[in-house]
């Protein structure tokens, strides 16, 4: 009885950290104050003699194999409590009007009760025809999943692949975070080498370093989401919990803690060290990049690719496009600005943009 109500408990503060991480990156201060995710540091070199016509100009690439309509994803966000069911249908006719992948957010409710999981299914009925990520937190990696766990994320939205993501500064924000990340890794790799789909390893805006992303590949993770710094800054979202639930007690020093919540590592940063990396390691060539962290425009979606990319991918803001009723014309509106900039180039595909090199500003 005891341990009923314990995990009763457990279960409705899931349901309420999901439901209000929505609310407060729409309404609250969560941007990286005194960082960007550094792509003004770069720009394309315009070419004079683009020898192609705007309008043959094609943005489908393949993503793990699979075509894709445009290089860009939309992020692991939500599900989990009722009105996320909405958001997802939402999502989901987005990503297959486009025909661009879709990540839930993490899986975690479904695992701990049944009550929500048409906010999840809910994707694959929208979206029959795209990839669609599961996704669960390096906490619950670190317990440890059972094969019933994975097998239930990847059946209720037919998934292509499952997403882990490593969030230890905002588990070390959040008010009820779970900060014991040891063994993560380990069971990683048992779970890499157990199932049949790819594993992509994402951060959720502190960004993944060269030396991370090397040990995550030899784990056996197929993709890394480099999630990194500039765009949703997910110390400040928990900041705003822990604010909320025990006032102006404070946890860190004044000058840690603008440290602390604009940690990370700038997302251009992160795709120019993994890009060396994989330079250095011919045996990791096959490894696909996510860009994300900040991504706003069609031009960083460009810069993305030309930092060795695969595709990019946002929350935040097309979080914020989905609420205003723009999230569709604000995805149209991007992909005209990477058309834009492979007219520019003369890139006629997406292949060619990846080909170009860019111009570090001084
Ligand atoms: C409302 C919201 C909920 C999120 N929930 C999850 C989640 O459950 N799992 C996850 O991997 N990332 C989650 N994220 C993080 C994003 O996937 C992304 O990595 C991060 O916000 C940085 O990208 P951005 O700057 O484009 O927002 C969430 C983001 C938003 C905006």
């Amino acid at each position: 009885m005891h341990s009923r109500a314990m995990s009763d408990t457990a279960a409705n503060r899931t349901i309420d950290r999901k439901h209000s991480h929505v609310e407060i990156c729409l309404h609250g201060d969560v941007a990286f104050s005194g960082k960007s995710a550094g792509f003004e540091r770069f720009s394309f070199e315009h070419n004079a003699l683009p020898e192609l016509s705007f309008s043959c100009i094609d943005l489908s690439t393949t993503f793990l194999g699979r075509s894709v309509g445009a290089p860009l994803m939309i992020s692991s966000m939500t599900g989990g409590y009722s009105e996320a069911a909405d958001l997802n249908r939402r999502l989901a006719m987005a990503a297959q009007r486009f025909g661009i992948p879709l990540g839930v957010g993490s899986m975690r409710q479904a695992l701990e009760n049944s009550a929500y999981r048409e906010s999840f299914s809910i994707v694959r009925k929208f979206a029959p025809g795209v990839q669609i990520f599961a996704n669960i937190g390096a906490p619950e990696i670190a317990r440890g999943l059972t094969p019933a766990d994975i097998a239930t994320m990847l059946e209720l939205i037919e998934g292509d692949g499952l997403i882990v993501h490593l969030n230890a500064a905002q588990e070390l924000f959040q008010p009820e975070g779970n900060t014991d990340f040891r063994r993560v890794l380990d069971q990683l790799a048992t779970i890499c080498a157990s199932i049949s789909v790819p594993v992509i390893a994402k951060e959720v805006g502190s960004g993944i370093s060269a030396t991370a992303a090397r040990r995550l590949i030899e784990a056996g993770v197929k993709v890394i989401d480099v999630a990194g710094a500039g765009g949703t800054s997910w110390q400040k979202v928990e900041e705003i919990r822990y604010t909320r639930e025990f006032g102006s007690e404070t946890r860190f020093s004044t000058p840690a803690l603008e440290e602390l919540l604009d940690w990370g590592i700038p997302t251009a940063q992160c795709l120019q060290d993994i890009r060396a990396l994989k330079s250095e390691h011919p045996a990791m060539s096959g490894i696909e990049i996510i860009a994300s962290g900040g991504i706003h425009s069609g031009a960083e979606i460009a810069k993305s690719l030309a930092l060795g990319a695969r595709i990019a991918a946002s929350a935040g803001a097309l979080l914020r496009a989905l609420h205003e009723g723009r999230l569709e014309e604000t995805i149209e509106i991007w992909l005209n600005d990477l058309r834009a900039v492979m007219f520019l180039t003369g890139a006629a595909t997406i292949a060619e943009l990846r080909e170009k090199s860019l111009i570090v500003k001084s």
